[in-house]
């Protein structure tokens, strides 16, 4: 026997179950985006691997050793991308979206990094992303936040807290690091592999180093916070007091960095304790120099994005079942001549009764086979039409969910029946979400 192809290590199907509950969230995160007047873009999946690497760092872990980069047919150098800033950067730039005006914009999509996987940690997962351009005031920090906040809240979920920290400006950055560095080489020779690699290429990286050892030399570690200017901290101020008079809460993280070099200013994290060590849901903050890095103006910047697998277990664990498609009906039919009247019936039921959902049986199976599919398919309702049923110009109603007698109506009254149906039924469906 041929030997069976698998899914690549890391990379998974969505099944139709799983597909379901994800279009809920999704609807959730759509409909919460448009409310706050971010519009989609969509990028190309495949990139110039030179774009990740000017905009993500040479020296980061994704950048080092995550990418999947390959040569095409023309010899270029393309990665599948990593993630969307980087692309949605080089799209706004390309398409003049940036000139002299603000930007809201929203994407979502799969993401590619060559990790080592495990649970919430994936090599192709999905992320949705949301920037905001031409905005350099705390302002947008703070709507950026609250709709993070909103959503959770349209979720259902109280699980996630806000780490809160700020990197400074290039200069604050860049003095921050020479004493940061100047402390960690006091202690050169216990600091892990990792983190002496780091030292003087990307020495904030070890600021979340897990390293425990290393994590101990950090306690006392000099502060960001005391090598902001009067402007970095004003910034920062007032988005913790707006947090507060908002009341979301929040933890100010002075080890929260971020895995990628474009961050100045505010970064925050949305974190669970609920998964284990791939807790963090939602990350991102302020990239004021990346619009200029990459050939376009002068552009402040900031964003985040979700990671959706982790999202969807989040929901998962805190037991919130996402009640799955309901199908109003299921057309079971008995002969030929019922399989033929079939077509015109479904289709009249489908042209009339708005958002019907409705499965027509096909292929040639008994009665009782049908029957079971019926039931399998979490139908509420069997259609029947056997011979009785066409010999009197009726089809048989049974309802598979509930106690209820059979009944039995004329075709031409199916149309109203299923009306009326859908009518009493509008209230239940809005309710996607089920404690
Ligand atoms: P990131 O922290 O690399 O940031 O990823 C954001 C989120 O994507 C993470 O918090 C996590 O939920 C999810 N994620 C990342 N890697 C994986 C993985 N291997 N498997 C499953 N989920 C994962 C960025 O990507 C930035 N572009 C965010 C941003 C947007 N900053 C500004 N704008």
């Amino acid at each position: 026997m041929e030997k069976k192809i698998q899914a690549i290590r890391g990379m998974h199907d969505l099944l139709p179950e799983d597909t379901y509950r994800w279009q809920i969230v999704e609807q959730c995160i759509r409909t919460v985006v448009s409310c706050f007047g971010y519009q989609e873009i969509r990028m190309p999946i495949v990139e110039y691997t030179d774009l990740f690497q000017r905009s993500i760092g040479e020296v980061t872990d994704i950048v080092e050793k995550e990418m999947y980069t390959f040569q095409d047919r023309n010899g270029d150098k393309l990665s599948l991308r990593p993630e969307g800033t980087a692309s949605c950067v080089r799209a706004a730039i390309e398409n003049g979206l940036l000139h002299n005006q603000t930007q809201r914009l929203w994407y979502q999509g799969p993401m590619f990094r060559h990790e080592r996987p495990q649970k919430g940690r994936y090599r192709q997962f999905y992320q949705v992303g949301v920037e905001a351009y031409g905005m350099p005031g705390p302002d947008i920090d703070i709507e950026l936040i609250q709709l993070t906040n909103d959503l959770w809240k349209k979720l259902e979920i109280n699980e996630l807290k806000l780490h809160l920290n700020t990197l400074g400006n290039l200069n604050e950055r860049a003095k921050y690091k020479e004493e940061l560095i100047k402390y960690l080489k006091k202690f050169k020779e216990k600091l892990d592999e990792d983190s002496i690699r780091r030292l003087d290429s990307n020495p904030l990286r070890i600021l979340d180093s897990k390293n425990p050892e290393t994590q101990n030399l950090i306690e006392d570690a000099p502060s960001m916070l005391s090598f902001l200017g009067k402007d970095s901290r004003a910034h920062f101020n007032f988005i913790c007091n707006e947090l507060e008079s908002l009341n979301i809460s929040y933890l100010v993280d002075t080890h929260l960095v971020r895995g990628l070099d474009y961050y100045s200013h505010t970064v925050f994290e949305w974190k669970t304790d609920l998964l284990g060590s791939q807790g963090t849901i939602c990350a991102g903050g302020r990239y004021d120099g990346l619009v200029s890095q990459l050939g376009g103006q002068d552009v402040p910047a900031i964003g985040f994005a979700l990671g959706m697998e982790r999202l969807v277990s989040v929901i998962d664990k805190i037991g919130k079942r996402i009640e799955n498609l309901k199908f109003d009906a299921y057309f079971i039919l008995v002969g030929d001549e019922a399989k033929k009247r079939s077509f015109k019936i479904s289709q009249e039921l489908r042209d009339k009764v708005p958002g019907i959902r409705l499965i027509t049986h096909c292929g040639d199976n008994s009665f009782k086979s049908q029957f079971k599919r019926a039931d399998k398919s979490g139908a509420k309702l069997a259609l029947i039409m056997g011979e009785d049923e066409l010999k009197n110009g009726e089809i048989s109603i049974k309802n598979l969910r509930e106690e209820a007698e059979q009944i039995s109506i004329k075709i031409e009254n199916l149309v109203d029946f299923f009306i009326e149906y859908k009518k009493n039924k509008e209230g239940e469906e809005s309710n996607e979400f089920v404690s």
